[in-house]
């Protein structure tokens, strides 16, 4: 019965580590899998969220099936974190949130959604963007193309010629953008290259759609909003999925949101109702608990500011091992330059080393990076960060 069916060659990241929980060797280091590890390389439970798991629990009754566009206490409270309680869109009742399975069920059901209403759209993506876009998009039927982006001579942004591409861009296309801590290089647009994609998203009439799986890992929870808010401000209409995987440590809850910036309150009720029926094809309804816990984070006065400071702590921790491992690496092999460690943001480096050489940091050291190059810098600690350094440099030496 099953013998056309071809054997699965796996998952860049996801079946990376799943090799490395295999791996025997007592001093391996895993920095494959975008997840953010503390200083004794443990997944942390972030006291706040812990905090209002406890109130959640106290406090839960029946399970009843949620809404199909999620619990309406969630919905509210990762709207206003994204555009901001007061933003003038947010007034309008421009803008729908919806709680999805992870940001990548917002690229899902947002995937679907544009397939049906924007059938002859193809989506641009960044040059080189997270292993699974492509995959996502192309199992919605949408035609996937890149634009410019990395520039793999400066460790740099091609600015000029991404824009130049989405110039050239068809009317309409779906543009994929990463709003902060692009994943996997970690090269950022400044607020500046932010203002001045607007006009070009504008002219072309292009739809954007903005994925925001690292919010608080770049400069701050507010500042990584800016773009998201910027584009909502200029009066743009586009897609907004993200996630609280990795700013609230909540990984296995996959608990995210999709959100639609439209151009007034009466589309948005529309928006919302072929939402709920590409949901409701897919899932039904998202599951309960996780997006409670973010609820109770983001609207609770002694949780919120308490959730505020354990971002700030992971976030310097990560840019405190940027400097370690580039002062480390700078020191052994003095000819080469490693400062893209520290212009880099968020939770990846993208290293420049080639999959062979990954292999060889794998097989001889037992340090894992993604084929690609990335390396999740979050995975570093201080009792691992000399290990590694030492590896790289064996195999760039
Ligand atoms: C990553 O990029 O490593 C993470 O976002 C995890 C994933 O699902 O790929």
């Amino acid at each position: 019965m099953f013998q056309h069916v071809e054997a699965y060659p796996g998952d860049p990241i996801l079946s990376l580590n799943e090799a490395f929980g295999k791996d025997p060797r007592p001093n391996k280091i895993n920095l494959s899998i975008g997840i953010y590890f503390d200083d004794a390389g443990k997944i942390p439970m972030l006291p706040s969220v812990r905090a209002a798991e406890l109130k959640v629990v106290a406090e839960a009754g029946a399970r009843p099936y949620l809404p199909m566009e999620g619990a309406a206490n969630f919905r509210t409270a990762v709207q206003h974190l994204l555009f901001g309680a007061d933003h003038v869109a947010v007034k309008k009742g421009r803008i729908v949130t919806l709680q999805m399975v992870g940001s990548s069920g917002g690229l899902k059901i947002g995937g679907d959604f544009i397939k049906r209403y924007f059938p002859t759209s193809s989506m641009l993506v960044s040059d080189p963007t997270w292993d699974n876009h492509r995959a996502v998009f192309e199992g919605s039927g949408i035609t996937v193309k890149t634009y410019p982006y990395y520039d793999a001579a400066t460790g740099g942004l091609r600015f000029d010629a991404m824009l130049d591409a989405l110039k050239a861009a068809d009317k309409k296309s779906i543009v994929l953008l990463h709003a902060c801590c692009h994943n996997p290089t970690g090269v950022d647009l400044t607020q500046a290259q932010w203002q001045a994609l607007v006009p070009v998203l504008k002219e072309r009439e292009l739809i954007p759609f903005l994925d925001l799986a690292y919010q608080g890992y770049g400069d701050g929870i507010e500042q990584d909003a800016y773009a998201v808010r910027l584009l909502a401000t200029e009066g743009l209409s586009f897609f907004v999925a993200n996630s609280f995987s990795k700013s609230m440590s909540l990984y296995g809850e996959r608990c995210g949101a999709l959100s639609v910036v439209c151009p007034d309150a009466a589309q948005a009720v529309n928006v919302l109702g072929q939402m709920k029926a590409t949901i409701r094809r897919n899932y039904s309804n998202p599951p309960m608990h996780g997006g409670q816990l973010v609820a109770r984070v983001l609207s609770d006065p002694e949780l919120r500011p308490m959730w505020e400071a354990e971002v700030v702590a992971m976030r310097d921790r990560i840019q405190s091992m940027r400097r370690q491992l580039h002062d480390v690496l700078s020191a052994k092999l003095p000819g080469r330059d490693f400062s893209y460690f520290l212009t880099q943001r968020g939770m990846f480096s993208y290293t420049g080393l080639s999959p062979e050489q990954c292999d060889r940091l794998k097989e001889e050291f037992g340090v894992y990076l993604v084929r690609s190059g990335r390396m999740c810098v979050a995975g570093l600690n201080s009792g691992n960060v000399e290990a590694t350094a030492n590896a790289m440099a064996a195999v760039l030496a």
